[in-house]
């Protein structure tokens, strides 16, 4: 096993931090420091080295160190199953907008979904908490990022879908009568994307259920997963083909319904990812806080075993304010469960105390309030010269 690590860490204007470096080992990483200090800033950075808007879901443009001209910038070097890669992401200064410049080894990527090629992180923090009571989207949107993490094409399928979905409806609403054999096309391109998506969910929550099964001494809740969607539940029972040319006929028959509500009433889109608690048999949006975010847990804890054993490397796993849920057992639990993963884990809390299971075999950086700006130009022209240089 050789899990994804990082090893060298490095942050220019991203939030609090003015110029923070790390370097480490691929060993757990505990992070303590008072409220503020900025340990869910430095997840934050991490998350992006993977796809999307990191951990808050931020405007990238916000991320600037409040008050400096200057663009934020971070740099990472990283243990993965191909080796050590450098990667580097920031604002670039030419891009202007909310968009941000990635680069592997020096060399840009076109898009930041390539990230996935590289390197494998998954964040668990109070943010998602709210997950399962959020409702159906929150819930499908949680699972669709799970796969993702399996399927580098699962998100592009998506959008596919998305584009198909919504050209059809605007199809669907011409004034005096649409084009029927561009609806059916359209309704082609929806159904192929459709079955896609739905093929990789239901193999990636077979996938975790896997992992949940082999895992039955766990003191976390364990969730039963289940997925209920018209094309999901067709291919439970029919062939891939089968259940594409199902969908387009149900597509074609509701072309009237979905033309007066302005939405498309069946599909992907829609579907249902239910957990549900095993031994209480209550779905998920019911349980207790506590219990939720158990719950929770064990689904990152098992996406993870299940990737380290389909990928053959565990992701890194960003843990934010995890620990301080958790009773004595199960922070025992979750320190034997990590070890025996063999991840690193980057785990934030306030007091070192709670992490004296983790502190055995895990790194510890206690993170001090950042320096000010105000260094010699001696050390700031040592930290430019080895800044990822984002402009292009
Ligand atoms: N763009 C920014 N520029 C400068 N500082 C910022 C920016 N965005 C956020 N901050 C500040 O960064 C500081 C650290 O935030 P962070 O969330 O990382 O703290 P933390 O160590 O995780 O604290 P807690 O224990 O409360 O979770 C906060 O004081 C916040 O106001
Ligand atoms: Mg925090």
């Amino acid at each position: 096993m050789n899990p994804n690590a990082i090893l060298e860490l490095r942050l220019f204007y991203f939030r609090n931090h003015f110029a923070y470096q790390w370097k480490g080992s691929a060993a757990p990483v505990i992070l303590t420091g008072h409220n503020g200090v900025g340990k869910t800033n430095i997840l934050e950075a991490i998350s992006f080295l993977a796809p999307g808007r990191g951990l808050r879901s931020a405007k990238l443009a916000e991320i600037d160190q409040w008050g400096e001209e200057e663009k934020w910038a971070i740099y990472a070097l990283a243990k993965t199953p191909q080796g050590e890669v450098n990667i580097g992401t920031g604002r670039g200064e030419n891009t202007g907008g909310d968009k941000r410049i990635i680069k592997v080894e020096g060399e840009v990527l076109k898009t930041a979904s390539q990230l996935k090629n590289h390197i494998g992180i998954l964040a668990l923090t109070p943010l998602n908490d709210r997950v399962f009571v959020d409702g159906s989207t929150a819930r499908r949107d949680l699972l669709d990022h799970l796969v993702a993490g399996f399927d580098n094409a699962h998100s592009k399928r998506i959008s596919a879908y998305d584009t198909a979905r919504s050209e059809r409806l605007k199809l669907l609403s011409t004034y005096g009568g649409y084009d029927r054999v561009w609806a059916t096309a359209l309704e082609a391109r929806m159904a192929g994307s459709a079955v896609a998506i739905a093929a990789a969910r239901l193999e990636v929550i077979q996938r975790i259920t896997d992992a949940l099964e082999s895992h039955i001494e766990s003191p976390f809740p364990r969730p039963l997963l289940g997925l209920d969607g018209t094309v999901e539940n067709d291919l439970t029972s029919l062939p891939a083909l089968q259940a594409e040319e199902a969908y387009c006929a149900r597509l074609e028959q509701s072309r009237q319904a979905d033309r007066e509500s302005g939405r498309t009433q069946e599909g992907p889109h829609r579907s249902d990812f239910l957990v549900i608690h095993s031994t209480k048999k209550m779905p998920a949006e019911m349980c207790s806080t506590g219990e939720q975010k158990s719950l929770l847990l064990s689904l990152i804890l098992a996406t993870a075993r299940a990737r380290a054993s389909w990928q053959g490397s565990a992701p890194i796993l960003l843990f934010d304010e995890i620990i301080a849920h958790l009773d004595e057992v199960r922070r025992a639990a979750l320190a034997a469960e990590i070890k025996s993963l063999g991840a690193q884990v980057w785990m934030t809390g306030t007091e070192v105390e709670s992490f004296r299971d983790f502190l055995p075999f895990s790194q510890h950086i206690e993170v001090s309030p950042p320096v000010s700006p105000v260094i010699s130009r001696e050390a700031m022209g040592r930290l430019e010269r080895n800044r990822i240089e984002t402009s292009e």
